[in-house]
């Protein structure tokens, strides 16, 4: 149920917007191990102050009870922070937009929580947020300074992340289609488990990403997965590159402090060449040209001259996403906020956060 002062705040937002004032979102990211807050002037972002948690390196990976009360701890000075930043009075806020899923469910109840007290406190409405499609709709985010091209609907977007490796059919800003899927791990969950194996430290993927430039990505050949459709499987890779590791250490124990960079090198050309391979069946197939990447693992050198130079070849338009917005961020979850604002879909304070992809799968 809305309370009335929400729902008057809405109309009164809808007229501002109709005599062509500026709507300010509030976005909040709290699904893993981020505590992030933006603030959005229209599509422009005023703020993204993004709070990482170190404390799971230690663990080679996220620690859900831990990444629950490091968000408890940042929450409130993030979002300060971010206010400073952009420097604008609360009170003109239009409203909160909240990551509601998927993710951490722990992780994922502070930001919820958070959101909706402020919410009443200020009275302004809610918003809930996917934050897969959030990450694809960070290519719609502008800086003060820089004004870029946006994707035109409908686009292809290969969406790399921590827990994600999807391909979806953006038909606009709130109707997407996941078109092909990881059936099993997630390209940068590969990229960190590899890393922890070779003991390279936590996250994996930008180590492994910084090693691979002075590496020979032609000096080992890893196994690649036949998976039918559009759909992805990377844990027969991971496997594989641990077997492969235990029987040389059995010759060498120095075996990867020899070979790190080689290691690297070919263990994410292995991993482009899956998510291209597949990506490039679905441009041809569906006829699309304009292809963005989106996620964590998009921030990966590899993949970005991967899809540039396919792009002069295939004539795709590529979107390619400033490394900010690449990992977990608040600005995405502002801008997809904007979007829903405008179009009046509105959440309310009985939103629960959930663990799992709502993207519908064809
Ligand atoms: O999108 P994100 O911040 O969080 C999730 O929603 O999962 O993605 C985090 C993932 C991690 O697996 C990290 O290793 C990977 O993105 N990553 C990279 C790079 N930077 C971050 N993977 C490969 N190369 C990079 N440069
Ligand atoms: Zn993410």
């Amino acid at each position: 149920m809305m309370i009335p002062s929400v729902r008057n705040r809405i109309l009164k937002n809808f007229f501002f917007n109709f005599i062509k004032m500026s709507v300010y979102i509030l976005g909040i990211e709290s699904s893993c191990d981020d505590t992030s807050a933006a603030i959005m002037e229209d599509t422009t972002v005023l703020a993204n102050v993004i709070a990482n948690q170190e404390v799971h390196r230690q663990y080679g990976g996220v620690v859900p009870e831990l990444a629950s009360r490091a968000h408890q701890q940042n929450i409130v000075p993030v979002i300060s922070h971010a206010f400073q930043v952009a420097n604008i009075n609360k009170k003109n806020l239009s409203a909160i937009a909240f990551t509601r899923g998927p993710g951490l469910l722990g992780s994922l109840l502070v930001g919820v929580s958070f959101s909706k007290a402020l919410a009443i406190g200020l009275d302004v409405p809610l918003i809930e947020i996917d934050h897969i499609k959030a990450h694809i709709l960070a290519h719609f985010v502008q800086k003060k300074d820089k004004i870029k091209e946006v994707p035109e609907f409908p686009f292809l977007c290969l969406i790399v992340s921590g827990g994600h490796t999807q391909i979806v059919l953006v038909e606009d800003y709130d109707n997407m289609t996941v078109i092909g899927s990881t059936i099993d791990d997630a390209a940068g969950e590969t990229f960190d488990k590899a890393a922890k194996i070779m003991e390279l430290g936590y996250p994996g993927g930008p180590l492994i990403d910084k090693l691979a430039k002075i590496g020979d990505e032609n000096h080992f050949k890893f196994a690649k997965p036949h998976v039918a459709g559009y759909n992805y499987s990377f844990s027969g890779l991971k496997t594989s590159f641990l077997y492969f590791l235990r029987d040389e250490l059995k010759n060498n124990p120095a075996f990867i402090e020899d070979n790190k960079a080689d290691l690297c090198a070919s263990l994410q050309k292995t991993i482009i060449d899956i998510l291209i391979g597949k990506l490039m069946l679905a441009a041809k197939e569906t006829g699309i040209k304009s292809i963005a990447i989106a996620g964590g693992v998009s921030a990966n050198s590899g993949l970005r001259n991967a899809v540039i130079n396919l792009s002069e070849m295939y004539n795709w338009k590529p979107f390619i996403p400033e490394f900010e917005f690449t990992t977990d961020n608040a600005a995405m979850i502002a801008v997809a906020g904007y979007f829903k604002y405008m179009s009046g879909n509105f959440s309310n304070q009985t939103a629960k956060p959930y663990s799992k992809s709502s993207c519908k799968i064809k």
